[in-house]
């Protein structure tokens, strides 16, 4: 499988670090593949992991946490030997599509699919149900119709609306604790900027909505003076807050982010134009988010659980080898969701978790 050049421009060193070992990592793992004869049963359980792309922070921390746990699961097994194979979809539909043929072709096991394209799930998931391999989506979440085509068909995630309220209510507190700061004109009334990730994504649509439902539920009045996505990206919302910067200044009085990435870019766009910084929040708590926070340029985030997303993938795929009840390994929805909760990240919160200052990673 051929390998697309990235581009590291908007990675902070530790990032592109990190980035690189998991590349090396996937490399190998893509050579060992699935299964090459497709057939024989033996204490190999081979997984065929489908990232709509490897160069995304958070989705990155979920492909890292897999292997870790896969490991730990194999150790505390003795026998088992799980054999994850990952595949970057490059953010292409079809490209993905491939891979995932190649999986089923090879024989995986189960398949734990990042779909690129939410929309497009129905094909895979026919081409799954005939191949008789269950799929566990995560993260990008299918219609609700096509996780109902088939009973070995799975979702894990966090909720997309809870992550935007408890976003809102980070915001709310603060504006509440301090208004004479946030509120620069003193009107009572949000002036607020609104980082979007990729559109027709579930957590840029709900996280965008429930955020600031959250302060208009309170009673807050609010004022949109800028909106747009960045697609999920640091390097594209550092640009895209250097043009509101320009056109608003400091009449922004909050930044809504819906992640972190884009959080930290706005917060770079913000220090380079060296005005007194509005209240921003993200979501995901990834590592260099979790240090603005402790810095204080992040007001806080919301933390969308990768470890939490992992382990409960891992337990599925085992329940579903060893032909166990799902259901009994984890927390089962009408039959096919699991449910991460988000929960707040402040200064608070990890002074309270001994996590400041934090350790290095
Ligand atoms: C995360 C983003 C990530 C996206 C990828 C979201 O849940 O918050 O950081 O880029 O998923 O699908
Ligand atoms: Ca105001």
């Amino acid at each position: 499988m051929r390998r697309t050049t990235r581009s590291c421009s908007s990675r902070s060193r530790p990032d592109r670090l990190a980035a690189l070992a998991l590349g090396a990592a996937m490399l190998l793992t893509l050579a060992a593949g699935c299964r090459a004869d497709g057939g024989g049963r033996d204490n190999t359980l081979r997984v065929g992991v489908a990232l709509y792309t490897q160069d995304d922070t958070f989705i990155s921390t979920v492909a890292q946490d897999l292997e870790r746990l896969a490991r730990e699961a194999e150790g505390e097994d003795g026998e088992l030997k799980i054999n994850l194979s990952v595949a970057d979809g490059r953010s292409n539909q079809t490209t993905q599509m491939d891979q995932v043929d190649q999986f089923l072709s090879r024989g995986c096991d189960v398949l734990c699919v990042n779909i690129v394209d939410r929309t497009a799930a129905a094909v895979l998931i026919d081409k799954a149900e005939e191949a008789g391999v269950p799929v566990i989506f995560f993260n990008r979440q299918p219609v609700a119709e096509d996780i109902q085509r088939w009973e070995q068909i799975y979702y894990v995630g966090a909720r997309a609306e809870e992550g935007g309220t408890l976003q809102g209510q980070l915001v709310l507190e603060a504006w509440q604790a301090d208004q004479a700061r946030w509120d620069r004109n003193g009107d009572g009334v949000v002036q607020y900027a609104m980082l979007e990730g990729e559109p027709g994504h579930q957590d840029a649509l709900l996280r965008t909505e429930y955020s600031v439902k959250a302060l208009t539920d309170a009673g807050l009045e609010v004022e949109k003076l800028a909106s747009d996505t960045a697609n999920w990206n640091r390097g594209q919302a550092e640009a895209k807050m250097k043009q509101w910067l320009e056109e608003f200044g400091e009449e922004i009085e909050v930044v809504f982010s819906n992640n972190d990435d884009m959080a930290l870019g706005a917060i770079d766009a913000i220090r380079e134009a060296g005005l007194e910084p509005p209240l921003v929040v993200g979501v995901d708590a990834t590592a260099p988010a979790l240090e603005a926070v402790a810095a204080g340029t992040l007001q806080g985030t919301v933390l969308n659980d990768a470890q939490g997303i992992a382990g409960a993938m891992l337990d599925l795929v085992l329940a579903l080898n060893r032909g166990e009840d799902p259901g009994e390994a984890v927390d089962l929805e009408d039959g096919h969701y699991v449910w991460l909760p988000y929960r707040q990240i402040t200064r608070e919160t990890l002074a309270e978790e001994g996590q400041l200052p934090l350790p290095a990673n």
